[in-house]
């Protein structure tokens, strides 16, 4: 077998099989095949395309090309959540105690923020003391005892995959359907939850542009689960706006508090209780998702699923003063409120172009090595279908980088659309998909 002929088989769109499908991974994981084959074959597929079995072979061999975690010590059936990386998006730090105050292991290894999208470790990160790093078996008692635990990858899960898509992001072939799959569920299979729930974000900000691609990626990433036997459901939802009102680390660290006893904002709430209702179907601890959906709700409105939080953070070294007082969370130090020029209502708030501003602002990176202003971030005062009055304030953005402000506050303004009003009532999960 030679890569030169996996190249050529692959240009003429013919069907790659799994040993050559292994062979390429596994030579290009251990440095025997250069970037520049590698390129050239990943070319081919983005223009030919992986079938599920070539796409399946693929997932499989990332996750041999490095370590896998067995969950199986943890007591129940196991859930886990992934989103395709959304902005303001703090589903993460709501869903699991939710899922978890109903008895439900909620075990997930999560990452940083990177570009516009911030990352769920970044986040807890933002809770003086709170620790990410723990060991697997920390991992796995931690989840034992109170049924929840988020922590960072502490070992080598799927090393294909970091070097592959390293590669992709530089040759300009991220946006396949089959690399983005087998790139998720590797990752997700690897560190081993039974169940899981698949956030498809479709709109600016996202991967997915349009609906009918995020049909295609959700499906693709639902077959795959179902072929590593993990019972997998995918949600294709709207980021036409960010999520709730909060975009930055502690100020999401605030609004996850707020929504867990039952004051936050619809959407996110919405969107928590939809996700945790499959993942208690998914886990056999409700029979349909309307029951599922009550208890997620009695368990907002009775402290358990805050008090679960409080449990997870004082589990983790993180100081529970915070959670109690969420004053005590030390914002940057520069405050601006943003006004609107113009009138209407809401249409649309391109959750890209605040994802960037609130990097520009402190609160991401735009490098893996960059350093992050926990504090920094935007609070929207409006979404979607509000009536804005001209002079109102948009929003208020948190900064220490005093040359950013006015490039902020304008890009604000931007980004907000007024129009007439929307006569659909903004929906924020869209499609539902699910191995029939
Ligand atoms: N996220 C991933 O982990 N991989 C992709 O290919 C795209 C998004
Ligand atoms: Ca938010």
């Amino acid at each position: 077998m030679n890569i030169y002929d996996i190249i050529e088989k692959k240009k003429q769109s013919l069907e790659l099989n799994k040993e050559e499908i292994e062979y390429f991974i596994n030579g290009y994981t251990n440095g025997t095949i250069p970037d520049y084959q590698i390129s050239a074959l990943l070319m081919a597929i983005y223009f030919r395309g992986l079938n599920i079995e070539e796409t399946y072979y693929l997932t499989n061999a990332m996750i041999n090309s490095g370590d896998t975690i067995d969950l199986s010590p943890i007591d129940g059936i196991k859930v886990d959540k992934h989103s395709t990386g959304g902005v303001g998006d703090t589903t993460s730090l709501i869903l699991g105690p939710l899922v978890a105050s109903c008895g439900v292991p909620f075990a997930k290894m999560s990452g940083r923020g990177l570009g516009h999208t911030g990352g769920t470790l970044d986040k807890l990160e933002s809770i003086p003391g709170m620790s990410i790093d723990l060991s697997i078996e920390k991992f796995i008692n931690n989840t034992n005892k109170i049924k929840m635990a988020i922590c960072g990858q502490t070992s080598d899960i799927t090393p294909a995959d970091k070097k592959l898509y390293a590669l992709r992001d530089t040759t300009a072939t991220v946006d396949n359907v089959s690399l983005i799959s087998s790139s998720i569920m590797s990752k997700k299979i690897a560190v081993g939850a039974d169940c899981l729930v698949l956030d498809v974000k479709v709109g600016s900000g996202a991967f997915m542009k349009n609906v009918e691609d995020a049909r295609e990626l959700s499906k693709m990433m639902v077959d795959l689960g179902e072929k590593f036997n993990r019972k997998t459901v995918a949600v294709i939802t709207n980021m036409d706006e960010p999520l709730g009102l909060a975009v930055g680390n502690s100020l999401e660290v605030i609004e996850a508090i707020d929504t867990l006893k039952g004051r936050g904002p619809k959407d996110l709430e919405d969107l928590c209780l939809s996700l945790g209702a499959k993942l208690l179907v998914l886990a056999n601890k409700c029979n349909d998702e309307k029951s599922a959906r009550i208890l997620l709700e009695e368990n907002i409105k009775n402290g358990l699923a805050f008090e679960k939080f409080r449990e997870f953070i004082e589990m983790q070294g993180g100081d529970v003063s915070y959670v109690d007082d969420t004053s005590k969370f030390k914002l940057s130090s520069r405050k601006r409120e943003v006004f609107s020029e113009k009138s209407g209502y809401v249409t649309k708030i391109d959750a890209l172009e605040i994802g960037e501003i609130s990097k520009n602002l402190g609160a991401g990176r735009e490098t893996k090595e960059s350093e992050i202003d926990l504090g920094a971030g935007i609070v929207l005062n409006k979404k979607i279908d509000d009536y804005v009055e001209a002079g109102d304030p948009l929003a208020t953005i948190y900064t220490e980088r005093k040359e950013q402000i006015d490039k902020a506050v304008a890009g604000i303004k931007e980004a907000y659309k007024l129009g007439e009003k929307n006569s659909k009532a903004y929906k924020i999960i869209i499609e539902e998909i699910q191995k029939c």
